[in-house]
């Protein structure tokens, strides 16, 4: 089977020169690959968590959509839609809303960062936090195992959301008693370096920092370029270029021996302003033709809807069976359909406590007790080796190997008189014992 790699854009602004060189362009690189099958899509239903003016939202999905056709996308060849335009993402998000613990939402960053704010400025936790930011890693579970992606390419913002996504796949997976999801992998491109923008920090619209990519034309790219910063060295001085960002941005676009010809320039003393010509005339040569093009599409957004209405098509072949499966399996049946068949195991499964492993932020192995609730009931420390994770859970499970015991409020789980998990300490000593038992019983029932 190839290899599928998905991706998505939250449609809420005007793409940049970082989103080319960062997103776009290694994406459509991928795409090209043989023996890879590509999911590139709008994330129109994600714009809205974000953004409430629909003018704004409607233009970014044009010009979103008109800057992958643009920049090459063979839509033969890749799968290019709208998320809005699949209701099988809507719907499968739901039925994985079901088996997601809100525990496991409380920990994504992007909300943990609105409570924060929220404390420190003294208003309630949850101030103008909605049920679409929360959820958000559900929806975006859902873009991702709708399709079955092997690989997702993303920002490192994201990977906590990939790691939520195993999570919740797996959890699904477990409670239905089949595979019906493939574990996705991150994928972090090293090379495609984030670009930085006029100011040095990450190109990014909410630093007001960004070189536009076709808005406004060579004349605003020139604009903007016009004002990168550099230091003040004098024509004729000597220039570091590690330390420029402009040269950052140029490396990018040129080739490797192009780079160390504009490195050697620097050091002899070229100027700043000659440095910038070189720049943009660098970036004309790739943009001026895609530009063409864009303008092209973006006065026809005829031609890019029947695009857009193709891929959604090609894409729901897809989804439409998968959600029919997913539905059956969770008991959302024709009635017609005869006596109900439980696939084999499931019920017993669904009552079953279990291991779930996961990926921490650092890199780490580490896995977590989750009682037949779904709830978390141990968290284990960090491990160099997923091997040797495996190995612990295994060991947990052999009857009357583990010792649990209680730590304060906390339940700790130890083998050969070390500790490897704990949970979270309890409100009072009742529900610490409470806890304590829950965790005997799920070792217990997971003892063969
Ligand atoms: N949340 C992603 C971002 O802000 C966009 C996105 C939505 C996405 N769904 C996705 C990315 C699925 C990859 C896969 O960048």
């Amino acid at each position: 089977m190839n290899t599928r790699v998905l991706t998505g854009i939250t449609t809420t602004g005007t793409p940049h020169l970082g989103n080319w060189a960062g997103a776009i362009r290694p994406a459509i690189q991928a795409s090209t690959q043989p023996g890879v099958d590509a999911f590139f899509f709008l994330a129109d239903y994600h714009a809205l968590i974000k953004c409430d003016d629909p003018a704004r939202v409607a233009r970014s999905r044009l010009e979103i959509a008109a800057t992958w056709l643009a920049g090459g996308l063979d839509t033969d060849r890749a799968t290019f839609y709208r998320q809005s335009d699949i209701p099988e993402i809507p719907e499968l998000c739901w039925l994985l809303m079901c088996v997601t613990g809100k525990g496991l939402m409380n920990r994504a960053h992007a909300y943990k960062a609105s409570v924060d704010q929220n404390t420190a400025k003294g208003v309630e936790a949850d101030d103008g936090v909605t049920m679409g930011l929360f959820s958000y890693p559900v929806l975006m579970a859902a873009d991702i195992l709708m399709f079955n992606a092997h690989k997702v390419p993303v920002g490192r913002d994201q990977v906590q959301h990939i790691e939520m996504t195993r999570d919740i796949a797996q959890r699904f997976n477990h409670l239905y008693g089949r595979e019906f999801f493939v574990l996705p992998d991150v994928v972090i491109e090293e090379e495609v370096a984030t670009l930085p923008g006029l100011d040095g920090r990450k190109m990014s619209k909410s630093y007001n920092n960004t070189i536009p990519l076709f808005e406004g034309g060579a004349r605003a790219l020139r604009a903007a370029v016009s004002r990168i910063v550099t230091d003040s060295r004098q024509p004729g001085e000597a220039k570091d270029a590690d330390s420029a960002h402009l040269f950052t941005i140029y490396r990018a676009f040129a080739s490797q021996a192009e780079s160390a010809q504009l490195r050697a320039q620097l050091a002899d003393g070229m100027g700043w302003g000659d440095a910038k010509e070189a720049l943009i005339q660098r970036l004309e040569q790739d943009i001026a033709p895609m530009r063409d093009r864009y303008d092209a599409l973006i006065s026809n957004p005829g031609r890019i809807e029947e695009i857009l209405q193709a891929g959604a098509q090609k894409a729901r072949k897809l989804a439409q069976p998968a959600i029919e499966a997913l539905r059956e399996a969770v008991g959302l049946r024709n009635l017609t359909s005869g006596p109900v068949q439980a696939a084999a195991g499931a019920k017993k499964a669904a009552k079953g406590a279990r291991f779930v492993s996961f990926r921490d932020d650092d890199g780490s192995f580490r896995f977590r007790l989750l009682g037949a609730d779904g709830n978390e009931l141990l968290v284990s420390g960090s491990h160099a080796d997923p091997k040797a994770a495996g190995a612990l859970t295994k060991r947990l499970q052999q009857p009357g190997v583990a010792v649990v015991t209680l730590d304060g409020l906390a339940v700790v789980a130890s083998l050969d008189g070390a500790e490897v998990a704990r949970g979270a300490p309890a409100a009072d000593a009742a529900a610490a014992d409470a806890q304590a038992v829950q965790v005997q019983d799920a070792l217990a029932s997971l003892a063969q």
